[in-house]
This record gives C-alpha cells, structure tokens and sequence, in this order.
C-alpha cells in the first residue's frame, strides 16, 4: 500500500510517500525559515504563497524519490487543520485535485493526529499510550485509545511549549525558530544560575502554564541589562531546566491518572517540534521510569512538521476505511478531542 501524504499547514511545504510496511520511501520537507526570518515568527500571507509556490515542485520531487507514479498510490492524505488557513487551503486543494483526477480516496488528516501517530510508523507502539504533545501551537496530554480516539488529561492554560522555547529565543535576539537555539545555547550555560518560578509544580491535574515563567525570563533580561554571551547561554540554561522541572512534575500526574485508567499500558509519548529537544527527552525518560513507564519519541526530524507523519495518520485512517468526501473543508481550529 502506498500513501502520499502532504502538509502544509505552518512553515513547511512537505510531501512524502509511506508504505503500509512501515517504509518513509519518500520524505520531502521544504523550509520556509529564510522568508520568515527578517520577522521573526511566521507571516501568514507569505507562508500561504509560497506553499502555492512550491507545492508542485515538492509533490513530483517525494514522488520521484519514492519511485511511484500518480497512478500507484492507494490515497491520498492531506493536513486538513489545525492551521494557518491559507496554508492549509493550499494543501487541501492539491490533494483534492490529485485525488479526484485519479480518481484516489481522500483522507482529511488531523496535524495533531500526524504528530500523535508517527511513533506507530518508527516504533513498535500499541493503544492505548499517554500521550504528550508539545508544538509551537500545542500543549496537551492525552490519553490515546486508537485512531481518532483521544482524551484530553491537561493543557496549558495560556502558551504552549514550542511558543515559550520561541519568545525566550526571541527575547535573547535569537533566530526564528526559537527551540532549536535555545537548546544549542544551554549546552554551553549554567542551569543554575537564575532561579525561575516552576509553573504549575504541585498542582492537582496535569494542565500547564508557560505565561509566568516567559515574564520571570524577561524581567531577569531586564534587570542584567546589555547581555553577553555566557549570560545569554546561562539564561537559555536556567529555563529549560524549568521547563524541565514543570513537565517532570506534570507528567507524574499525567501518569497518575493514565495509569488508573490503564494500568497494564506502559507507553509514553513525546510528540511535536519540542519532542526534538534532547534535554526534555532525557529529563522525561527518567520520570517515566520511576513510574515503569517507557519513554517513546519519534527520531528528530519526524518530530517537527513533515509529510511522512501525515501520510501514516493518512494510511491508519484508511486502513480503518475512514475516507474522507471531496467536500471536506479545511479548518484553521480542529482540537483532537471531543
Ligand atoms: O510541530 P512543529 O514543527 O510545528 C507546529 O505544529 O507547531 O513545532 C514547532 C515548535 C516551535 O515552537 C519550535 O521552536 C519547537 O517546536 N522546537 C523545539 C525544538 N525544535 C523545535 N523546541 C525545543 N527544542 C528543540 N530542539
Ligand atoms: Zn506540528
């Protein structure tokens, strides 16, 4: 079975072709960093364009890697939402197109369903698991029965993670995409040096806040006036051994609940751009031991936005026959959840 999957829904136009064997024979992500990065953050109106501009290109390129023609593909899978509106238009419209020339299924594939499904297409994981998501755009945990079955233990009750590892970046006059260089800088510091508050430590349920942490980083920016380099790194340092600290503490209650729930299941998930943080995965590995509980996350480049994650959530869905009409609208909000 092959299944071509297409994502365009934040910064990447992606396109990829995967096996129902668990093979990613294709595996295209165009960045869209450079366009972004005299702002910032991602502008929506020039991600739109160039997803139109480069969507062609990076579909023939994932089919010409993989070896298929138009033809040999069982279906095709397309990020539906959540997402910037135009972006997802853009992809949603292809693949309808595709689909109906060649007269293929179309399947409508939840982003965060993409994130939620790739361990099952890199490792060995069966339902139901707990599931963490962690994006530029999601905080969440859930409880993950099957395909298209969640349960939502926790969010975050104002920034999501990926956004916090982004306005710290920011702060420090760090390039857009913030995550990845504050993790390059606090290999260099020192985690103690600034004390911030732990958000949410101790609190019942498993929900999160980054909002107050992001204002301690800020103001101790403010007190240390012009920063050098050792401080900059020093500071990327002390946050995300708070980050750290918080999700530790929000994932013992997490698993407390999942593990009430299903005491048998003994699966963690890490999932979404922030999964590809080394320090969180190690930091998480060793609270899940404490609980028997195994840490899973998919390799780094399948933890940010791709197509291969899009086109597997694709190939579950239709392996279930859960098809999608060609009336399907794209959403810029659709929660995982009922
Ligand atoms: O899943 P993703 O690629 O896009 C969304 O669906 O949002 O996640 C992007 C987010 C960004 O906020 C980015 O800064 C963060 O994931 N991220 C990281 C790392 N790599 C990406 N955060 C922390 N450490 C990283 N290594
Ligand atoms: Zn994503």
């Amino acid at each position: 079975m092959l299944i071509l999957g297409i994502e365009t829904s934040c910064d990447e136009t992606a396109a990829a072709v995967v096996t129902d064997t668990k093979e990613i024979r294709s595996n295209v992500v165009l960045s869209q960093v450079a366009d972004h990065l005299p702002y910032g953050g991602v502008v929506p109106e020039i991600a739109a364009r160039a997803h139109m501009d480069h969507i062609e290109a990076v579909i023939s390129k994932a089919l010409q890697d993989a070896g298929v023609t138009l033809p040999e593909l069982d279906a095709i899978a397309v990020t539906g939402g959540p997402g910037l509106i135009g972006g997802v238009i853009v992809g949603v419209m292809t693949g309808k197109a595709i689909a109906s020339v060649q007269n293929k299924p179309f399947i409508a594939v939840n982003h965060l369903e993409g994130h939620a499904l790739t361990v099952r297409l890199t490792h060995d994981v069966t339902f139901p698991f707990l599931l963490l998501l962690v994006s530029g755009g999601h905080c969440q945990f859930l409880s993950v029965q099957g395909v298209g079955q969640y349960k939502k233990l926790g969010g975050t009750v104002d920034d999501a993670l990926g956004e916090a590892f982004d306005k710290t970046a920011k702060m420090l006059g760090l390039d857009y995409p913030g995550g990845p260089a504050v993790e390059a800088l606090a290999r260099g510091g020192n985690e103690r040096a600034y004390t911030f508050p732990v958000p949410m430590k101790g609190r019942e349920g498993c929900d999160f806040s980054f909002s107050g942490l992001k204002t301690a980083v800020r103001q101790r920016i403010q007190e240390l006036g012009k920063l050098n380099e050792q401080q900059k790194a020093d500071i990327c340092a002390s946050f995300q051994f708070t980050v750290g600290e918080s999700v530790c503490d929000r994932s013992r209650h997490a698993m407390d609940m999942f593990c009430t729930q299903y005491p048998e299941a003994k699966t963690f998930v890490l999932a979404g751009g922030v999964a590809a943080n080394q320090y969180v995965r190690g930091r998480l590995e060793k609270t899940c031991a404490e609980f028997g509980m195994t840490l899973v996350a998919p390799p780094v480049k399948l933890c940010t936005d791709n197509a291969a994650m899009i086109a597997w959530a694709g190939l579950e869905r239709f392996r279930l026959g859960m098809i999608d009409s060609l009336d399907f609208e794209p959403r810029a909000r659709w929660p995982l959840f009922a």
